[in-house]
């Protein structure tokens, strides 16, 4: 049996780790999984409240509205006024998804047709990649520079030089650009005029830009990530996901929201309306509690992967791996050492599981640009951290040598 769509996708390079570490930890090895970037923090426990309670009530049982209850998206733009000064209509600029996964790989089919083409960076979030390419389209990769700061004006310079180059490299023009600040894999961080600058050069292509936002409350050392929809004219071609996954650690009960050019966000309401029935009734409610009630819970979760940052960062240069820290994300991005770099990322990321028990993510599972790095996730606590340094530095021999 042929299956086209799914017959040419390379191999998920994660799997071949993963299943290393389920091998050894079958085998006896006390494994530390830094790898798939599921967050172990537990979610407000209002929400969690509020769900057992919404729960038992039948009226909650039902379908419920695939666009999110009105006081959910309310919920949203009071929380968008309040965190970014933007203002949003619940009715025509916010719906609901199902996390920003399947709500990203939708808007691409809303967006992209067969023979169109989408501006990626590279290294990327897998299914920024792999979103356009379901919908039919053609993937043009913009390098990013794998450096974590880049609100600084040469490499702003750089990435739109690049930017401009995919644009014009052929025809069709490319009518989505899709960023995610702060960056996964790579942690880059961006300001408001880097934002202002991706919403015009969208503006004057007639293009739409999708913002993944997913790590929209973690930015460390009193930086906070800027909203795509605080630069002007965004309202105009842009659009945003923001996902309770991370900064309220809501990740398994699949709650995002899409938000911003009205006339993108509702031609996804139209077609999901189609798709499914939205979020569980009684997620949404207590989605809509935490909004309103834990405002302040993800400050909570970023000063706890901030401080996992800096045992990770900090133990790691001890040991003589010297990475720079990023000012957002949950994640530590590190080029391979020098003593280690004839080994591609998942020869590498195999041998760290083999040698180190530790596992990491290869850097080319985001993309060729990913190639030479690999990128740690602070999803265990401080002392299993502390773990996978002295383990790092037992079974990499060459480091110290
Ligand atoms: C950039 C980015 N977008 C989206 C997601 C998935 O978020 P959600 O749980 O809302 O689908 C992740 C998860 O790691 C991510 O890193």
């Amino acid at each position: 049996m042929e299956f086209r769509r799914i017959t040419n996708l390379p191999p998920y390079v994660f799997t071949i780790i993963n299943n290393l570490k389920i091998q050894a930890r079958h085998d006896g090895a006390d494994v530390v999984d830094l790898g798939f970037g599921n967050p172990d923090i537990p979610s407000p426990s209002i929400a969690v409240d509020k769900l057992a309670e919404a729960a038992h009530n039948a009226r909650n049982h039902r379908y419920s509205l695939s666009r999110g209850l009105p006081k959910l998206r309310e919920a949203v733009a009071d929380m968008y006024r309040r965190n970014w000064g933007v203002e949003l209509d619940p009715e025509t600029q916010v719906t609901n998804t199902i996390g920003s996964k399947e709500g990203f790989s939708h808007l691409m089919w809303v967006l992209l047709d067969r023979g169109d083409a989408a501006i990626v960076p590279s290294p990327s979030y897998p299914i920024h990649i792999f979103g356009p390419l379901f919908a039919g389209a053609d993937v043009r990769e913009v390098p990013m520079r794998s450096q974590q700061v880049i609100d600084d004006q040469q490499y702003a310079d750089e990435f739109f030089a690049n930017l401009t180059a995919a644009y014009k490299l052929g025809w069709p023009r490319p009518r989505v650009l899709v960023v995610s600040f702060p960056h996964n894999p790579t942690g880059a961080t961006v300001d408001r005029a880097f934002m202002q600058r991706v919403v015009d050069f969208c503006r004057e292509r007639e293009m739409v830009v999708v913002h993944d936002f997913a790590y929209a409350d973690v930015g460390f050392q009193g930086y906070t990530p800027p909203s795509i929809l605080e630069a002007d004219g965004a309202m105009e071609c842009a659009v945003e996901l923001y996902s309770m996954t991370k900064g309220f650690s809501m990740a398994g009960w699949r709650i995002a929201f899409l938000v911003g050019s009205a006339p993108v966000v509702q031609a996804l309401v139209k077609l999901k309306s189609y798709l499914d029935y939205g979020t569980f009734q009684p997620i949404q409610i207590a989605a809509t509690v935490a909004m309103n009630e834990a405002a302040d819970y993800p400050r909570e979760v970023c000063a706890t992967y901030e401080s996992r940052r800096d045992a990770l960062v900090d133990g790691l240069a001890r040991i003589g791996w010297q990475i720079p820290k990023a000012r957002g994300s949950m994640f530590v991005w590190a080029p391979i050492p020098e003593a280690y770099r004839e080994m591609d990322s998942v020869a590498f990321c195999s041998h760290l599981v083999r040698d180190c028990n530790v596992a990491l993510s290869p850097g080319s599972g985001f993309g060729p640009g990913g190639e030479g790095f690999v990128r740690f996730a602070l999803i265990e606590n401080e002392q299993r951290i502390a773990q996978a340094v002295r383990n790092l530095r037992n079974g990499l021999t060459r480091l110290t040598a």
